[in-house]
Parts: structure tokens; sequence; C-alpha cells
């Protein structure tokens, strides 16, 4: 006869214990913000945070999406927002940077540039930051512009940041190419909408007001310089 030491009662016990830790353990998930700071980029904390946020409800209607990862900054806490709900983040970037970030440009990096082909190359840097982020089974990064990827796309999306190319060209067509993916119910982020001249650049802040006018979308607060619109 076999004898179990713990009786039906035990394991009921243990079986509550463990899922109360697992629920325990996913409410207090968070993006790792020590991390973040570290990491190069254009993203404020409170910002990030708001990404976090907004990707937490997002990902349970679909997976996410970015365009412009660069150094993982904000792919941090949109991944962590995903992982926590078993979801993915497709994260889009070709790697080479965008015109502003090229060398003589304002925001040039030039421990960013790639010795060996002379170019600015940023992904090495996001996947050490996906590594350390303990991400690397949630962001799904896409090597490639945003135009090649949206080809053959297929898969309603949650949420859809836009963090590409700044110029109004790039951003409307990110913006056009993307809009009709993201399920009723979702969310477009924008990063930098400066309303005025003197603060940045308009193409973004111009594209928001497109996406607005559409009458797709119901305007959301902003975090500082991100936008948030719903699909109605
Ligand atoms: C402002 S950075 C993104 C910042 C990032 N979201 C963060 O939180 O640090 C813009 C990135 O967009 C990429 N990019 C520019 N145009 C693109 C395009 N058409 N398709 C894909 N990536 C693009 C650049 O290579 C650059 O890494």
């Amino acid at each position: 006869m076999c004898v179990c030491p713990f009786d039906a009662l035990d394991f009921r016990i243990l079986e509550l214990s463990l899922s109360t830790t697992y629920l325990l353990v996913v409410l207090t998930m968070k993006p790792d913000i020590e991390l973040a700071n570290q990491i190069k980029g254009f993203l404020e904390e409170e910002e990030g945070m708001r990404l976090f946020e907004i990707a937490s409800k997002a990902c349970k209607l679909g997976p996410c999406l970015e365009i412009g990862s660069y150094c993982g900054k904000s792919a941090v806490f949109l991944g962590a927002a995903c992982k926590q709900n078993n979801s993915i983040l497709f994260s889009i970037d070709h790697h080479g940077g965008s015109e502003e970030q090229q060398p003589g440009e304002e925001y040039f990096d030039p421990d960013l540039m790639d010795p060996q082909t002379g170019r600015v190359d940023t992904f090495r840097a996001f996947r050490i930051t996906i590594e350390k982020a303990e991400l690397e089974n949630t962001v799904v990064p896409l090597v490639c512009g945003s135009k090649t990827a949206v080809q053959s796309w297929a898969t309603p999306l949650g949420l859809v940041f836009i963090d590409g190319g700044h110029a109004y060209e790039t951003v409307y067509s990110d913006y056009k190419m993307w809009v009709d993916h993201i399920i009723n119910g979702g969310y477009l982020l924008i990063h930098d909408i400066f309303e005025h001249p003197e603060d940045g650049g308009q193409a973004p802040f111009q594209v928001y007001q497109i996406a607005l006018n559409s009458g797709l979308f119901r305007e959301l607060p902003m975090t500082r310089t991100l936008g948030v619109l719903q699909r109605v």
C-alpha cells in the first residue's frame, strides 16, 4: 500500500497558496524602471509608466506593436505589460537610426556607430536591453522598415505606438499603414506631440490631429508629449 504523507486537504491548501503566490507575483510585476533609466532614449519615466498602464489594458485585446525600438527603452515598459498578460510586443526598427540621429544631426550618438560598417546600428543595444529586462519571450523584434513589416500584416492589434521617423511623410505613412490594424477599443499612441512649434517638431502633432479628426478615435489625457487615443 502506498503511504502518502499528504491528504487531499493538504494538496488543496498547497494549490491555493501557490495560486495566491502566482497572483501576488503577477499583481506586483512592474517595469524595471531602474533599468529603463539606464537605457539611451527619449522617453520620460512618466511617459513610460503611461505606456505600461495603457498596454496593460490593450494587450488583453490583442498583441501590441511599436514603430521605433531604438535601444529598447519604450519596449521595457510595453513589454512588461505584455509579459504580465502573456501577450506579445512586436517592435519594429531598421536600426539604422532616424534622419535626426545621423552623423552631424542633433540627436547623433557616436556610441551607436558600428565601426565596421561606419553606420548607426542600434540593434545590439536593443538586444542587450531585452535580455536584461528578461523580455526575450515577449518582445519580437522586426528588423526592417515599417513599410516592409506592414506588407503582409494580418494580425489585429490592441495597441500601436508610433515613435519612428519624425518627418511628416514618415509619421503620416506610419499612421495610414497601421491604423486599420487597430482593434475597436484598442489604442493608438504617438510620441513627441508638441502643440507649439517653439517646443518641438510639428509632424507628430499634425498626424495626431488627423487621427483625432478622422472620427475613429476618442482622445484620452496626454502624458507630457505622449498622445493617447482609443479606437471607438
Ligand atoms: C525616436 S527613436 C525611438 C525611441 C524609442 N521608442 C525609445 O523609447 O527609446 C526612432 C527610431 O525609429 C527608427 N525608424 C525611423 N524610421 C523608421 C521606419 N520607417 N521604420 C522603422 N524604424 C524606423 C529609427 O531607426 C530609430 O531607432
